[in-house]
């Protein structure tokens, strides 16, 4: 029985993560800690929250005393950190609960890890600690960490940490930088399901600046995916760039949106740019392809149907995570622009 302590599994990746791994695999048992926060919902653990392979406890990882008792009682072997506040927009309004959590809530997991002898820590971490690229190129594992925004910054640090403990204490550990992700149960602050709700519900979809950022798009299905196979088959130590060759300007995005829900892109509204907004990411994910046998499975026509569907299906959940402060940051971030 492979015993697995899961952060963050209320929130998007985390909970796809959690329903992928009981749905496939039966000799696993998860801890799902989860402070709950805007971003945490029950409604996510939809279809599992009974799962008798998985416990759910509402915690924070920064609370090193909780996180022991339950390394104790449930004998976990291994951490999957998911846990963070994700969003960039957010940690450019309010940066400090970035460092909070993100920082301080690592390190206190790395000291529980190291303390209780955890066999493995996996720190699930993002291609923006590499910065932003022009035109050409793509992250490699050995681009030069150099993030850009607060969020950015926060999940840096983390890694720093994390390979800190491995060299001095020996923690045995891997770290994942992903690509932006989509798929169900994503909070509708990131663009992908802001702009699906917008659209459904005929209000301006807010392009920031000129529309041209690139992001490189990946199903959180496939991101899981190749989470599972960082546990499984990865040597200690190593990093593992995920991505999905899906590079893709927001309008592009924005238009494939619209025409799938049949509303016209006169809704689409520039709006004034994030501030130190990244251009261009890109992921070269050779070292996982060739290493460890991963590669995405879903393009990004057929993930992107599927994810429209979801929400289309899935009003309820849609309506109730956009009720309530949802509206108050909705005017805070957008009433202005
Ligand atoms: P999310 O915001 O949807 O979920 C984060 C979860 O962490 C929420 O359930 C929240 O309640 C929980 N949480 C926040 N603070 C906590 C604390 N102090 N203690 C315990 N739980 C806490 O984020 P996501 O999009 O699912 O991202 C998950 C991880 O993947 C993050 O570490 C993020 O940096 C990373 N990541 C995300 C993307 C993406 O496109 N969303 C891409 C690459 C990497
Ligand atoms: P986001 O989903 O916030 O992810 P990240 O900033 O971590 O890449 O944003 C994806 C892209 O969409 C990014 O270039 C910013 C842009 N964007 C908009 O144009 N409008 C919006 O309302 C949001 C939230 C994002």
């Amino acid at each position: 029985m492979n015993r697995i302590l899961v952060t963050g599994g209320a929130g998007f990746i985390g909970s796809n993560f959690v329903r992928l791994v009981l749905a496939e695999q039966q000799d696993c048992f998860i801890v799902n800690v989860d402070k709950l926060t805007y971003a945490g919902n029950l409604e996510n653990l939809e279809g599992f929250l009974d799962n008798k392979n998985h416990i759910f406890v509402k915690a924070d990882i920064c609370d090193g005393k909780t996180i022991e008792q339950l390394i104790d009682k449930y004998q976990i072997e291994t951490i999957i950190n998911f846990a963070a506040e994700s969003h960039v927009d957010r940690s450019i309004q309010e940066p400090k609960v970035f460092i909070e959590t993100n920082v301080t809530g690592t390190l206190t997991l790395l000291e529980a890890a190291r303390d209780k002898k955890i066999a493995r820590f996996i720190q699930i971490s993002t291609d923006e600690v590499y910065g932003e690229l022009g035109p050409t190129g793509k992250f490699t594992e050995q681009t030069p960490l150099s993030p850009n925004s607060p969020y950015s910054a926060s999940k840096t640090a983390a890694d720093l940490l994390v390979k800190a403990f491995g060299h001095t204490w020996g923690l045995q550990f891997n770290i994942t930088r992903c690509s932006n992700n989509y798929g169900p149960y994503q909070f509708p602050e990131k663009m992908i399901p802001l702009m699906i709700n917008n659209a459904l519900n005929d209000k301006p979809l807010p392009v920031y600046g000129d529309g041209l950022n690139v992001r490189d798009w990946i199903h959180v299905e496939d991101h899981c995916r190749a989470i599972w196979k960082v546990l499984t088959d990865a040597k200690p130590g190593e990093i593992f760039n995920i991505g999905s060759s899906n590079e893709k300007t927001n309008l592009e995005v924005v238009k494939t949106i619209l025409d799938a829900v049949g509303k016209p892109h006169s809704l689409i509204t520039f709006v004034k740019d994030r501030p130190g907004h990244d251009r261009r990411y890109a992921i070269d994910s050779t070292k996982i392809n060739t290493q460890l046998g991963w590669k995405a499975e879903t393009n990004f026509q057929e993930g992107i149907k599927r994810t429209i569907e979801w929400y289309l299906q899935n009003k309820k959940w849609l309506a109730g995570v956009t009720s309530g402060q949802y509206q108050k940051y909705y005017q805070q971030m957008y009433s202005n622009r």
